[in-house]
């Protein structure tokens, strides 16, 4: 309640305030007044209209400031057409402007040009002048002074006025006026006024501000040949029939024919026959008539009777509105009828072309959030104009909504390696339609903010190469977990430290990216709850941080891993090594690798394992979530494989059958870790144990590589084998390796083979004495290619495909290392494969060791 209270008097105190400036305004707060190409921060009264002016600095961010040559600058010569702002370089240069009375309103906005010689060229320019994405007006250049004005209701808060090059000289403008106008002014239709003439009659010099409050431009008529010129020192008020706030100053001049036979006549012509004409005439009556006189007369266009009799109303104005189109020259005439004794008069006169502008603009949300954007990070872009608009220069770094009708919104941007500083921009909260935002690589700090979480459609969010400080938020995590894409440092490891064990290149040692994707997300949960506990049990008792890999490791104690998988209770497997239970973090689910306490030989495996997993960091290889290594307590924690491993689905009685499909993008999700680890570490990893039962599967049956036990990096950039004591799996082990002793990433290819044929064949590695590569050579042989394919699937595959993968596996499990491909080729074909596109030709040893197998009937 107390809260409300305030509120509501801070309102009342706002509703006040803002009265009293609208009161104490000298009616120029709904002005925005600029004298292009003065000095950048310089303001100055007007002698003549007491119009205060400002420089355009803050309306633009091209252009030169140029003076005309002092041979035009005669005493008469409005002080604000002396300078201009020339544009030479981009062919659309736009001024910023946004009136604070915002959308909705009606405003005037008139731009001034006075070319003067500046560029000593004695060249006038030609050049197109642009509302936001609609053309205003062509402007052509001559040698006095043009006006461009029109009249504007905004649906944004934002007006853009550009500036477009043609090819005809450089664009220039000399001053930019906007005016507040009332919003009942000229409201026929939505469309907007474009200023074709504006005549004050029996007037003999320009009336504008203060006489008129809405500083039109009234341009005098007077001294023309058989007319007289009148007017009256009385004020002249507004009448019923008028809107239009024309001026006592304005009304209280005035012509007229000499006798009743001759009429009042204007006449015009239009450059285009579908040019329409809004048409204003202002009467009033202002000479003193006697009791037998009276004025009274018809108003036709081009001939046609369009209104009267009328008679003006004792210095009270009368405005009548007329539309024209159609033809290319006309006449208004104001014509006496015959009651009349007093001949025809006219005080002012106003003709509009009315446009229709789209008025397609950025949704204000957004353009208010890319304008802060730009100040708050002092970005250097060619960043003018509407951000979305025109499509074809939408702003560098983002993408904006396709539709048609609405305003445009911003879905997309990236501002990656922009320099930016400082912290996450607040206003970035109001992008509410983005998809993908990407802030990676710049030099932003402080912590990242949890509003990022609110923004609905984001997608994508890239946060990386950054010094973000402290955790990220639950509620951006929480997001994460329903789809966002979030990339980001393991802030548990700033620097290097993880990679000690030298298995990461320098590129990703920078960048250890955790994707977050909805298979993923509960590892980076897992790993932030992980950090929680250690930073608290830090602050708890920090003798007990003795450590064996790093500062900032996620150790668990005993007790812990004892509490998080509920005193070891839910085994789900069973391995060389150990035993797998399951566990809950939190809410996250994980599973526990418990070394067996009787396996002394099993430490050295655990420790690669952990120093390994702690520095590879890839969507294909399960993460660490932490270990534990008490005293004979060892054991390794690891994100949750719901599906558990690849083995149980091939081999084990499973009835789901994997599809066709499923099996080759497993086969590629297991190849790109292993690329990973073969290219992307320096030095390169070999797994050593690549195998269906190594190959995990999370719930949607994304593939991981697992246990790293028997992995090795080759610590000597230099050597191209590592010999070792035999490791592996009987049926996967490399030939040569087990012949020569010889370790290299080719053994993992091998192995690879081996698990790829299983996928196609159904076939575990060795069975009933055959192993699964000699099975399908002799299939081959025989020239029984079909039935190589596992029979579960009915069929359900793609000829050519299956046969390429069939080819790849062969060429993978050759007994020559040298003639197996690398796992980069492996990922690319299997890309291929996956695509259903053509895949590339092997190398041409891979080829010729598998030419022989060629039967008519393959392909
Ligand atoms: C009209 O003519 C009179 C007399 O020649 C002159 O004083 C006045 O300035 C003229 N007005 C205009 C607007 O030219
Ligand atoms: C109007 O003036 C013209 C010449 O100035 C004259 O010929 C005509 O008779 C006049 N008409 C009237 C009704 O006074
Ligand atoms: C007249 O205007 C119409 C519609 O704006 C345009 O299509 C046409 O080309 C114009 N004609 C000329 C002669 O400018
Ligand atoms: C109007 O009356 C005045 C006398 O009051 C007279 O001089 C004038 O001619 C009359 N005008 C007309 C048009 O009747
Ligand atoms: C334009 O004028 C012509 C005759 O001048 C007429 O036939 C035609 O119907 C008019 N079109 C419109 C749209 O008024
Ligand atoms: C002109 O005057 C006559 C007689 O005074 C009157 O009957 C008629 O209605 C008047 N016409 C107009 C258009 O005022
Ligand atoms: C905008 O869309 C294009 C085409 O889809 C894409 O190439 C570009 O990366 C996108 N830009 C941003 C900032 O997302
Ligand atoms: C952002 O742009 C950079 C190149 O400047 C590119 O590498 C990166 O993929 C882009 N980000 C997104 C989300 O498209
Ligand atoms: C961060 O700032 C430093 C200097 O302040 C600069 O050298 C470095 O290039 C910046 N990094 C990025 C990614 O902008
Ligand atoms: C978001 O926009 C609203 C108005 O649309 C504004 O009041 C608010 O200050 C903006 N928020 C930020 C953080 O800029
Ligand atoms: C991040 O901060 C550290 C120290 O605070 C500094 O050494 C490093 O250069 C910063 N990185 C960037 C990209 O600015």
């Amino acid at each position: 309640m107390t809260l409300f209270r305030t509120f509501y008097s801070v309102l009342i105190l706002q509703a006040v305030l803002t009265l009293v400036m609208v009161h104490a305004q000298d009616d120029q707060s709904g002005f925005i007044s600029i004298d292009c190409g003065i000095a950048e921060g310089s303001t100055y009264t007007d002698d003549k209209t007491g119009i205060n002016y400002v420089s355009d600095a803050g309306f633009i961010d091209s252009g030169k400031n140029q003076e005309i040559l002092s041979a035009y600058k005669f005493n008469t010569l409005d002080f604000q057409l002396k300078t201009l702002r020339s544009f030479p370089e981009n062919t659309r240069n736009c001024y910023t402007l946004k009136p604070k009375q915002g959308k909705g309103n009606r405003y005037l906005i008139r731009a001034r040009f006075m070319y003067g010689n500046y560029d000593f060229k004695s060249l006038t320019p030609e050049f197109d002048l642009y509302l936001g994405n609609d053309k205003w007006s062509r402007v052509s250049v001559g040698s006095s002074t043009i006006d461009n004005e029109i009249i504007h209701l905004t649906s944004s808060n934002y007006i853009y006025v550009c500036l477009v090059n043609i090819g005809l000289g450089n664009p220039f403008i000399s001053a930019l006026e906007l005016r507040l106008l009332d919003n009942t002014m000229y409201a026929d239709g939505l469309r907007s006024l474009n200023l074709f003439l504006r005549k004050n009659y029996g007037a003999s010099e320009i009336v504008r501000y203060a006489d008129d409050k809405y500083d039109r431009k009234w341009n005098p008529v007077a001294n023309i040949s058989g007319l007289t010129d009148v007017q009256t020192s009385s004020p002249v008020s507004l009448g019923s029939s008028t809107k239009e706030k024309v001026p006592s100053k304005v009304m209280s001049t005035a012509i007229k024919t000499t006798n009743t036979s001759f009429d009042f006549v204007s006449s015009w012509k239009s450059t285009n026959e579908t040019d329409e004409f809004f048409i204003y005439v202002h009467f009033a009556e202002i000479e003193t008539l006697k009791i037998n006189e009276t004025r009274q007369f018809n108003i036709y266009i081009n001939d046609v009777y369009r209104d009267g009799p009328l008679s003006p109303l004792d210095h009270t104005t009368s405005t009548y509105f007329f539309r024209a189109n159609n033809a290319t020259s006309y006449e208004l005439a104001v014509s006496s009828t015959r009651n009349s004794t007093l001949p025809a008069i006219i005080n002012a006169m106003e003709i509009y072309n009315p446009i229709r502008l789209q008025q397609q603009q950025t949704e204000d949300q957004d353009a208010t959030t890319m304008w802060s954007i730009k100040s708050t990070y002092g970005l250097k872009r060619n960043w003018q104009g509407d951000p979305c608009v025109p499509r074809d220069s939408v702003w560098d770094g983002i993408n904006c909504s396709n539709n048609v009708a609405d305003n445009l919104r911003i879905i997309s941007m990236n501002l990656s390696f922009s320099g930016l500083s400082g912290e996450i921009a607040p206003a970035l909260a109001n992008l509410t339609m983005i998809q993908s935002l990407d802030l990676s690589n710049n030099n932003l700090t402080g912590s990242v903010p949890k509003f990022l979480a609110s923004l609905d459609s984001l997608k994508i969010l890239k946060l990386e190469g950054n010094n973000f400080t402290g955790p990220l938020p639950a509620e951006l995590l929480e997001k994460a977990k329903k789809g966002l894409l979030l990339s980001i440092e393991d802030s548990g490891d700033q620097d290097g430290d993880a990679c000690h064990t030298g298995s990461c290149n320098n590129d990703t040692r920078k960048k250890v990216v955790i994707a977050v994707t909805t298979s993923t997300i509960f590892v980076l949960l897992a790993i932030f709850t992980v950090l929680w506990i250690i930073k608290r049990r830090k602050t708890q008792d920090p003798s007990k941080r003795e450590d064996f890999i790093g500062p900032t490791n996620p150790r668990f104690t005993y007790s812990e891993v004892k509490k998080i998988t509920d005193n070891f209770s839910n085994v789900i497997g069973k391995g060389g090594f150990g035993t797998v239970f399951s566990g809950l973090i939190g809410d996250t689910r994980a599973a526990v690798k418990m070394l067996s306490e009787s396996s002394a030989q099993g430490y050295k495996e655990f420790q690669a394992e952990v120093s390994l997993l702690m520095s590879v960091h890839h969507k294909n290889i399960t993460s660490l979530v932490g270990y534990c290594d008490e005293g004979s307590h060892k054991g390794i924690i690891y994100e949750y494989m719901a599906n558990g491993n690849l083995r149980t689905h091939l081999f084990d009685g499973s009835r789901n059958v994997l599809s066709w499909k499923k099996r080759l993008q497993i086969g590629y999700d297991a190849a790109q870790g292993l690329e990973y680890m073969h290219h992307g570490c320096t030095p390169p990893i070999v797994h050593r144990d690549v195998k269906c039962s190594n190959i995990l599967l999370n719930e949607n049956l994304q593939a991981k590589l697992a246990d790293f036990g028997l992995s090795k990096a080759f610590t000597n950039g230099d050597a191209t084998h590592v010999s070792t004591i035999i490791a592996g799996t009987p049926g996967y082990l490399d030939p040569e390796y087990y012949i020569k002793n010889r370790l290299t990433e080719k053994s993992d290819v091998y192995s690879f083979g081996i698990v790829l044929l299983e996928l196609i064949t159904g076939r575990p590695a060795i069975s009933t004495d055959i192993s699964v590569i000699h099975w399908v050579k002799s299939m081959v042989e025989k020239g029984s290619v079909e039935n190589i394919i596992d029979p579960r699937l009915q069929g359900g595959f793609e000829f050519n495909t299956a046969w390429k993968v069939v080819e790849l596996a062969v060429t993978c499990a050759d007994r020559s290392s040298v003639k197996r491909p690398t796992m980069k080729d492996v990922v690319m074909e299997l890309k291929n494969c996956l695509d259903g596109a053509k895949p590339n030709n092997l190398n041409q040893n891979m080829s010729l060791s598998f030419e022989s197998m060629e039967g008519p009937n393959l392909r």
